[in-house]
């Protein structure tokens, strides 16, 4: 698979010079700023996107494997999605009353999700889980939080822990604390400091490694035991992980969970599900706003689990997940090279080590520089599939990850990486 030549950036470098004035951070979404691949070597703008493929302001086509940061389950431009929005369309978006979809979707998502006896709905994760801290607030009359999770929340409650919190009160931060994956102490720790007065433990029901242990049932009663709500932050894992999220995958059911991402294959929907004992306080509490009933996205939401219904959504992008990981790193294992993919097969990362063994963003980013040249989108975060990736993207796609690990081989051996990137190095541009 050769470098693409022809390959020109002339209109993304165009647009970026207007954004630059025009745009602070350049972008509306964190991880999709230049400054979170390699500048000046991925496109910085996309025009459209069909099945697995993206197509940049160039012209320039890619395999995706970022899924606009989770939400294209089913693949771009997605027939079944398609014709939902465009029917809907044709009769109005937002309304004065409640428009019946609501309780459509409702009722899909209380068949299908296993704690949803009750469900308010949101445009974005953040706000789903602001809505569910709110509810466990409320419910408890506390107001810490004990957080286990990779982020992605922009609101005061979970941004005031990151190296990104200017703008919130400092008083916020003392009511967070963070606890460890599979490390139950970790959390008894907080459950002790906190005597009494922990509002949630608000957690995703995996990162990267299986619990171990009986993890998440250790949570659950451990959070039942203190009187304090458990949240599951279901917003990657929800509509990836089974088609019920990680409360069916792994048999735990929270008192409350947030969904967001692949709920609408792209649209802006969220959802907060949980036990009626809870979800009653939303009739106490201020939760609201003007699009929360927006019906192009509760369409999209309802043909999306239509579709799970009827294809194996879930079965394929976790079939396709095994082989390329198996694959993958058979290849860097074969190199010699330390190129991995980490993590379970629906939800994994490529790690470029160096030869402490630490993550290097350096090796990474010319690792995806010669990935990106070939006509392959990697991100810096997690690999996923949708239903619409075939064998044949994944095939290609290894073909091209082995010629970009020999690359990466070679030049730590030349002891020239950093000269071989023809742009910047990638940024992580907050921590926590
Ligand atoms: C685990 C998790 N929760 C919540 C969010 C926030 O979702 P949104 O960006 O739709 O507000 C993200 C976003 O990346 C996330 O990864």
């Amino acid at each position: 698979m050769k470098v693409n030549k022809s390959r020109k950036l002339t209109n993304s470098k165009k647009l970026l010079k207007v954004a630059n004035k025009l745009i602070p951070a350049l972008s509306q979404t964190f991880s999709k700023a230049p400054y979170s691949y390699v500048p000046n070597v991925y496109p910085s703008y996309l025009s459209k996107g069909n099945g697995s493929h993206v197509f940049d302001v160039d012209g320039n086509e890619y395999i995706d494997y970022v899924m606009a940061l989770g939400p294209v389950i089913l693949g771009y431009n997605y027939p079944a999605v398609n014709q939902a929005i465009k029917k809907q369309l044709n009769n109005g978006i937002s309304f004065s009353i409640p428009h019946y979809l609501e309780v459509e979707l409702s009722e899909k998502l209380n068949k299908l999700i296993p704690n949803a006896e009750m469900i308010r709905f949101s445009k974005t994760g953040s706000d789903a889980g602001t809505g569910a801290i709110r509810a466990a607030r409320a419910y408890t009359g506390r107001n810490n939080i004990a957080y286990c999770g990779t982020g992605g929340v922009w609101h005061d409650w979970f941004t005031i822990m990151t190296s990104r919190n200017k703008g919130i009160p400092k008083t916020l931060k003392k009511m967070i604390k963070k606890f460890e994956y599979n490390d139950i102490e970790s959390l008894k720790i907080l459950f002790e400091d906190w005597k009494g007065d922990v509002a949630a433990v608000y957690m995703e029901p995996i990162l990267t490694t299986m619990p171990k242990k009986n993890f998440l049932k250790q949570v659950k009663n451990i959070t039942k035991k203190h009187g304090a709500v458990l949240i599951f932050d279901e917003v990657i894992t929800g509509f990836r992980l089974a088609n019920g999220g990680g409360q069916e995958f792994f048999g735990v059911e929270s008192d409350i969970a947030v969904f967001g991402k692949a709920i609408g294959n792209g649209m802006p929907l969220g959802a907060i599900t949980g036990n009626s004992k809870f979800m009653k306080v939303f009739e106490d509490i201020f939760y609201s706003t003007t699009y929360g009933g927006e019906t192009l996205s509760l369409a999209a939401g309802i043909s999306v689990i239509n579709e799970f219904k009827k294809k194996p959504v879930i079965k394929k992008c976790w079939s396709l997940g095994e082989y390329f990981m198996k694959e993958f790193n058979n290849l860097s294992n074969t190199l010699g090279v330390k190129i991995s993919l980490e993590g379970i097969p629906v939800r994994s990362s490529i790690v470029c080590r160096d030869e402490n063994n630490e993550p290097s963003l350096m090796l990474k980013s010319l690792f995806c520089q010669e990935c990106i040249k070939r006509g392959i989108l990697f991100g810096p975060g997690f690999v996923l599939f949708s239903f619409s990736h075939s064998q044949n993207d994944l095939k290609k796609t290894l073909e091209i990850c082995n010629q970009s690990m020999k690359i990466v081989k070679d030049a730590i051996k030349n002891n020239n990486v950093k000269q071989g990137i023809d742009g910047d190095i990638m940024k992580r541009v907050m921590t926590f």
